[in-house]
C-alpha cells in the first residue's frame, strides 16, 4: 500500500507519551518531519530521543499547554520556523475526569473542555488557514470511547464524555467545510488503550493506589469485563498510531467525516 507520506510535515499535540508519541513514531518512520508539542520539556527531550534512535530521524519538540489560548496562538508561527510547512495535525492531547456527576467541580467541568474539544477546535482555526494557503492537509482529531459508549459504572464518564463526543461531531462538521479546501478531517476513537501515564492517572483517581503490575493487569481485564468485552485484552498506542497513519495518509484518500473507531468490539453503546 502506498502511504505517500514521505517528504510531509506534521503537528503531533501531545506528542511526548501514549498514543502521541508512537503516532509521531510511525510517521517519523515513513519520512515525514515530526514537530511533537506537550507541557514537560524534559519528556519532549526524551521523546524525540528515542524516535530519533529508532527511527533515525529528526524530531522538533515544543513545549506547549493546549489548554492555553495565549500559547495556541503562537502555533502557526512556531509551525513555520520549525517545520516550514503543514500537512498534517494530529489533535491527540487529551485526558478524562471519571468522577459521579455530583461530585465534578465546576473548573473539572472546564478544563474538560478546555484539554479535549476547546483545544481541537483552537488549534484547527489556528492551522486550517496555513492548510488552506498551501493547497489541501489531513487532520485527525483523537476522541474516546466515552464519546459513544456509557461506561460501566455509567456515573464514569458524565464530564470526560460530552467533551469526547463533541470531537467527533466537530470532525465530521469540519470535513464538510473543508473539503472543498482539498482537508480531510477524521476522528479516531480509541477503546480501551494501556498507555503508562493515563493508567497511572487511573489508578489514582479510582483504585485511589498505585497497584503491582499483576493487580494493575487483572484491573485492567476486570474493567473490560465491566464493560461486556468479549475480549479482556486492551490495545497499544502503536495500534492507535497505525489508524492515525493511514487515516493521514493517501490510502485514505476517500475517508472523510468519518468516526474511525479501533476499541476491539467493545463499543456496547
Ligand atoms: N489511553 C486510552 O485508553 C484512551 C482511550 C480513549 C481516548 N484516549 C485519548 O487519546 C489521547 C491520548 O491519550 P494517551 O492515553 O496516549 O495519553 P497519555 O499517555 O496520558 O499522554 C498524554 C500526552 O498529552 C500531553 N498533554 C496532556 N495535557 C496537555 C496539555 N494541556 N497541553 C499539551 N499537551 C498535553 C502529555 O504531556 P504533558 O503532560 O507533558 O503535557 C502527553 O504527551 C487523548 O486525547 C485521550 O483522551 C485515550
Amino acid at each position: 500500500m502506498e502511504l505517500g507520506l514521505a517528504g510531509k510535515t506534521a503537528l503531533v499535540t501531545g506528542g511526548s507519551k501514549g498514543i502521541g508519541l508512537e503516532t509521531a513514531r510511525a510517521l517519523a518512520r515513513e519520512g515525514v518531519k515530526v514537530l511533537i508539542c506537550a507541557r514537560r520539556e524534559a519528556a519532549l527531550a526524551e521523546a524525540a530521543h528515542d524516535i530519533a534512535r529508532t527511527t533515525q530521524s529528526q524530531i522538533e519538540t515544543q513545549p506547549l499547554d493546549v489548554t492555553k489560548i495565549d500559547q495556541v496562538e503562537t502555533i502557526p508561527a512556531i509551525v513555520r520556523e520549525k517545520l516550514g510547512r503543514i500537512d498534517i495535525l494530529v489533535n491527540n492531547a487529551g485526558t478524562g475526569t471519571y468522577k459521579p456527576f455530583l461530585d465534578v467541580t465546576d473548573a473539572e467541568l472546564v478544563d474538560g473542555m478546555a484539554i479535549n474539544f476547546f483545544a481541537q477546535f483552537r488549534i484547527c482555526q489556528r492551522i486550517v488557514p496555513m492548510m488552506i494557503a498551501q493547497g489541501g492537509g489531513c487532520i485527525v482529531n483523537v476522541s474516546g470511547e466515552t464519546g459513544i459508549m456509557t461506561l460501566n459504572p455509567p456515573f464514569l464518564s458524565s464530564c470526560t464524555g460530552p467533551a469526547k463526543a463533541a470531537e467527533i461531531r466537530f470532525s465530521k462538521v469540519l470535513a464538510n467545510e473543508l473539503a472543498p479546501h482539498n482537508i480531510r478531517v477524521n476522528c479516531v476513537i480509541p477503546g480501551f488503550i494501556y498507555t503508562p501515564e493515563r493508567f497511572a492517572k487511573w489508578e489514582r483517581e479510582m483504585a485511589k493506589r498505585a497497584l503491582s503490575a499483576e493487580a494493575a493487569a487483572r484491573e485492567r481485564a476486570q474493567w473490560s469485563s465491566n464493560q461486556g468485552a468479549r475480549d479482556t485484552r486492551w490495545g497499544t498506542p502503536e495500534e492507535i498510531a497505525n489508524l492515525i497513519v493511514f487515516a493521514v495518509s493517501d490510502a485514505a484518500s476517500y475517508i472523510n467525516g468519518a468516526a474511525l473507531v479501533a476499541d476491539n468490539a467493545m463499543d456496547k453503546s
